[in-house]
């Protein structure tokens, strides 16, 4: 890529979301991708139980859209859940013209899995590596379409927008425009410029925020913090779901998952002497939605002080758990556990991030020419909690609309020529690497012990005085520094992380995944 480049689209991120969006908009013009890792580098890669769809007649959009806003506990924006759910289904069968190979029975139906919070067998998967087979088959498409271009090991460092025109860019400001971003390639370390006329960003999950998480090491909230920057709207950011079983393997770091797909299949959570628990929390006991769950797992493992749950799966068929959960079953028998005869430790950790980048019903960001789709993006679909299987959803519909929407408006925007390079006077390589580790790990740790599963407002004040001071001291560093991919991701940490904090602190309501002891006292 030479130092400063024009494309009609720029799309960050290689998941679903980026990577359904390009498929979309191709045939309209220049597509450059840029993303930080291998291609396939994403949490849609290890997405395992599937994606919830409407595909039989003993199913109904009414009864997703109802599970959806029970799951959202209020929160859910109604005309997105009806959006999301009644064009599912066509884009579920636009991904399969597409190649991706979703199992079936032996009659030839599609064999439909259920999950915590659904009250349908409504799960497509492939195995249990469904997010592997639907990247991969992106992937194929994206390669035989002439008119994008991947560029893999390039990190998103910040969205070009007014303010690197000097002009001053405030909060809540009308008019706020994106004309590209700066990119870093990690080969050359040089900050490349790509003018685009119409940018999307599609960077995912922010769960490395958390010591503990089932996300790959990409997912570290780069998009929500470039957008915070550049002044666009974010929202719902205190809603951050814990995934109730993780594998509990001590130094084993991003978690294992162990889908929820292994409750629907009949796997029953107990405690270390093989007693249930669930029916003390909810009438719906393993099956019950996510927030639920992991909080009942967080108390019991309290309460007995304990350092893991169980998931018992020894009255599941052994050769079907074996034929649907292959990767499930090869990981905990490389860790000593036959799951026939003995049960899996679990512990929540986290997952998901409901919030993100603000946007309407066709990914539009509040800054213009900016969209956002996929798990960076918060549309109101999810509310305070995500319903199991509905994100890989929500990236396809939200990537069609705003593919439609990007390609109508297309002619309307042009480059900005006058923006300049990077300018990076004045900074000096880094020879202080252990104040990048150091800061990373003190923030994991006070995300963790202070703003997880259980907050109160003590905990929530006390993680905001200590982001401050991790906060003053990376940016130093920062503005002295050449960049590295590794100071901008703890920068962009940081920034979730307060975001998150400051977004519970303000919510005086226990909702779905947001939970202050303090707010049940008063
Ligand atoms: P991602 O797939 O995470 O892609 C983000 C991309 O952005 C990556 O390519 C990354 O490298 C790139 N990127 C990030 N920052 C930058 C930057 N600064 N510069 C350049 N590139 C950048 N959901 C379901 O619906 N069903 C499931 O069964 C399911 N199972 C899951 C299991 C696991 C273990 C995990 C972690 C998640 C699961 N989810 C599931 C959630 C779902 O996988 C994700 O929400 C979804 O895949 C997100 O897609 P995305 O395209 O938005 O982001
Ligand atoms: C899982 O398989 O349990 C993950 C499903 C999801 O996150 O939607």
């Amino acid at each position: 890529m030479s130092k400063q480049q024009e494309v009609d689209f720029l799309i960050i991120g290689s998941g679903i979301a980026g990577l359904t969006y390009a498929l979309k908009v191709a045939d309209h013009g220049t597509v450059a991708i840029i993303t930080k890792a291998d291609e396939d580098e994403s949490n849609t890669k290890y997405a395992q139980g599937g994606i919830a769809a409407v595909l039989v007649p003993s199913d109904s959009f009414e009864k997703h859209i109802a599970d959806t806003l029970i799951a959202g506990d209020g929160e859910c924006d109604e005309k997105i859940v009806r959006i999301v759910v009644t064009e599912g289904s066509e884009r579920v069968r636009e991904l399969i013209e597409w190649g991706t190979d979703f199992d079936r029975k032996p009659d030839g139906n599609y064999d439909l899995a259920r999950e915590g919070g659904h009250s349908e067998h409504r799960i497509l998967h492939h195995k249990d590596v469904t997010g592997l087979e639907i990247e991969t088959t992106l992937l194929e498409q994206i390669h035989a379409h002439k008119n994008i271009t991947m560029h893999t090991h390039y990190f998103a460092v910040d969205v070009i927008t007014q303010h690197h025109l000097g002009v001053e860019v405030k909060r809540g400001m009308e008019g706020i425009e994106c004309y590209g971003a700066y990119v870093l390639n990690l080969q050359t370390k040089e900050i490349e410029t790509i003018l685009a006329r119409t940018t999307l960003m599609a960077t995912g999950g922010a769960g490395h925020v958390y010591k503990t998480t089932t996300n790959p090491k990409i997912a570290t909230g780069d998009g929500v913090a470039m957008v915070y920057r550049a002044k666009g709207n974010v929202a719902n950011m205190e809603y951050i779901q814990f995934h109730p079983t993780a594998l509990y393997n001590p130094g084993e770091h991003p978690c294992f998952l162990i889908s929820e797909a292994v409750r629907g299949f009949g796997g029953i959570l107990k405690n270390e002497d093989g007693e249930e628990f669930m029916h003390l929390y909810d009438e719906r006991k393993s099956l019950a939605p996510r927030d639920i769950v992991a909080r009942a797992i967080d108390n019991e493992m309290k309460k007995r002080g304990e350092e893991s749950m169980f998931l018992d799966c020894h009255d599941c068929d052994k050769d079907a758990f074996i034929n649907h959960f292959p990767n499930i079953y090869k990981k905990c028998l490389s860790i000593g556990i036959d799951t026939a005869t003995k049960m899996i430790p679990v512990v929540p950790a986290c997952h998901y991030m409901c919030g993100g980048i603000h946007v309407d019903e066709n990914g539009c960001s509040s800054i213009a020419n900016l969209y956002a789709v996929g798990e960076c993006a918060s549309t109101g679909l999810h509310g305070a909690n995500r319903l199991a299987s509905n994100s890989l959803l929500e990236a396809l519909v939200f990537a069609h609309r705003a593919a439609k929407h990007s390609v109508d408006n297309l002619s309307s925007r042009t480059f900005n020529s006058t923006v300049p390079n990077w300018n990076a006077e004045g900074t000096t390589q880094p020879n202080e690497m252990i104040l990048i580790t150091e800061n990373l790990n003190e923030l994991q740790n006070v995300m963790s012990n202070y703003v997880g599963i259980v907050r109160s407002n003590q905990r929530l004040k006390r993680a905001m005085d200590r982001l401050r001071i991790i906060y003053g001291e990376t940016e130093a560093l920062y503005g002295r520094t050449v960049l590295s991919q590794k100071l901008c991701e703890l920068r962009n940490l940081i920034n979730v992380a307060y975001i998150i904090v400051k977004a519970a602190m303000v919510n005086p309501e226990n909702k779905g995944l947001h939970y202050n002891l303090d707010n049940i006292l008063s």
